[in-house]
């Protein structure tokens, strides 16, 4: 199929390698020239694991990249993944989303069938106003010569290559019998395992215990909350073990022990219950934002949602508090901050826990020192009023330290050579928010060394 993506960003440049991967002749259309030159010469415009190695097999040959939109009229398929940020009230900005409906209105074919697939996350009833919009622009009347439907996308950032090709569900919001037939033909070979056999060798390995993937087709406006309520009961889902290790920590309980427990439970399951210092990153601060902006405009009080948004704040100024507590004062002392990506494998520091911790930690009166190995240029950049000192080596973090705070479980934190740090710093104290060091072996280095409800 002809294929043309607008939105060269986490979610447009992997679904665009995907699908060219899988042999669609795809046109990523995007204004930043950079972003299209990384694409041109095989190399990706993010730092996501596995992606260059599918644009550079596809880039020139499948895939292909244009600032225009002309490309619109020859497609079968438009998919539209442009960013949708927060506005002041929190609410989601459909400021590019309406700009790239109106291009694609005017690049409409008249003569041929177009799918306009809206994939950013978006609040409900946009890709109805998406219709309105394209009807619009082209003049065209949708269910004839176009049709739009909401096929909300759930890749984990780190691990976008594996859910692209891997889902476990693929959701398809339309009312449109023709619709749903073109996105199964799309989607086809990520439908079902065997169709990848031809294509093992430029696939990732198929993950272990991933179960095939369902199809779900619905109606625009509940794919859209699909996408809103799966995050958001996630978020929940972290916010509540997260208040369980506050308790732990006063009762003395084990919260690695507590959440094994809770998972063996099938109905609670083992996934998301992963203690740290708050969830954060592009998605779920964003789409809990809009779920409760949405809610607001309906007059509808979603207390739980809400609940966890307070509860994941307190969570970042718990971790501040207890280094706090142990330093007595945080007035001059040195901080080391492991981690500014909101989680490993991605460069992405948007909404990362690490700016609302630093930020506490200098109003108390600290220095602190930061490194991160992907995503340091970024935070820089979205903070650029935090007087952080930025290193290129972890180990100078601990140059006369007063505490070290693993805030993201990058691999190379795990294998620092933490038996000989100890010696560079001032007071040797760790806080570890992932509860991901060996606390036995920190111990015996002679770290105090703390977790999260441990
Ligand atoms: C999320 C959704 O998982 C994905 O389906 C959607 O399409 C986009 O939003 P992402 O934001 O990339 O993906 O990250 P995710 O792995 O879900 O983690 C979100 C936050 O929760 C991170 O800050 C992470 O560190 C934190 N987290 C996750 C925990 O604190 N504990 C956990 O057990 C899991």
């Amino acid at each position: 199929m002809n294929v043309a993506c607008i939105g060269a960003g986490y979610v447009g440049s992997v679904t665009a390698a995907a699908l060219a991967v899988l042999g669609h002749a795809v046109t990523i259309i995007d204004i930043d020239e950079m972003k299209l030159d990384n694409i041109r010469n095989g190399k990706s415009p993010i730092y996501e694991p596995g992606l260059e190695e599918l644009i550079r097999k596809t880039a020139g040959q499948t895939l292909s990249v244009d600032t225009q939109y002309e490309s619109v009229g020859g497609a079968d398929v438009v998919f539209i993944c442009v960013g949708t940020p927060s506005k002041a009230d929190m609410s989601a900005d459909l400021t590019f989303v309406k700009a790239a409906a109106a291009r694609i209105g005017k690049h409409l074919n008249p003569e041929r069938y177009t799918l306009i697939v809206m994939k950013s996350t978006v609040p409900v009833g946009t890709t109805d106003m998406v219709t309105s919009i394209l009807e619009e622009v082209s003049g065209l009347q949708a269910g004839l010569q176009f049709e739009t439907v909401s096929n909300p996308e759930f890749l984990r950032e780190g691990y976008a290559v594996e859910d692209v090709f891997y889902p476990d569900r693929i959701v398809v919001g339309s009312e449109s019998v023709k619709a749903e037939a073109v996105m199964k033909a799309l989607y086809l070979s990520m439908l079902t395992r065997d169709v990848y056999e031809s294509l093992r060798e430029l696939l990732p390995p198929v993950p272990e215990g991933r179960p095939e993937p369902v199809w779900l087709r619905t109606t625009p406006t509940s794919a859209e909350l699909i996408k809103y309520a799966s995050n958001a009961f996630l978020a929940v889902k972290i916010s509540y073990i997260n208040e369980m290790a506050r308790l732990c920590d006063r009762l003395g309980s084990d919260i690695t022990e507590v959440a094994a427990g809770m998972g063996l439970d099938s109905r609670i399951g083992n996934k998301f219950l992963q203690v740290s210092s708050g969830w954060s990153g592009s998605c779920f601060p964003k789409d809990t934002a809009e779920l409760l902006a949405t809610a607001r405009k309906y007059d509808c009080d979603l207390q739980i949602v809400t609940a966890a948004v307070r509860a994941n704040h307190e969570m970042h100024i718990y971790c501040v508090k207890k280094v706090q507590s142990k330093l007595k004062s945080l007035q001059g002392k040195r901080i080391g901050v492991l981690g500014l990506t909101f989680k490993p494998n991605t460069d992405d520091a948007r909404k990362s826990q690490a700016e609302v911790i630093i930020r506490e930690l200098c109003e108390l009166g600290s220095h602190v020192k930061a490194h991160d190995p992907h995503g340091a240029a970024m935070f820089r950049s979205l903070n650029p009023d935090l007087p952080v000192e930025y290193c290129d080596e972890p180990e100078r973090l601990a140059d006369k330290a007063d505490a070290l705070i693993l805030l993201t479980h990058w691999d190379c934190y795990l294998t620092l050579d933490w038996a000989n740090l100890i010696r560079k710093m001032r007071t040797p104290y760790v806080l570890d928010t992932r509860n991901a060091l060996h606390r036995d072996e920190m111990l015996s280095f002679g770290y105090d060394y703390e977790g999260l409800g441990i």
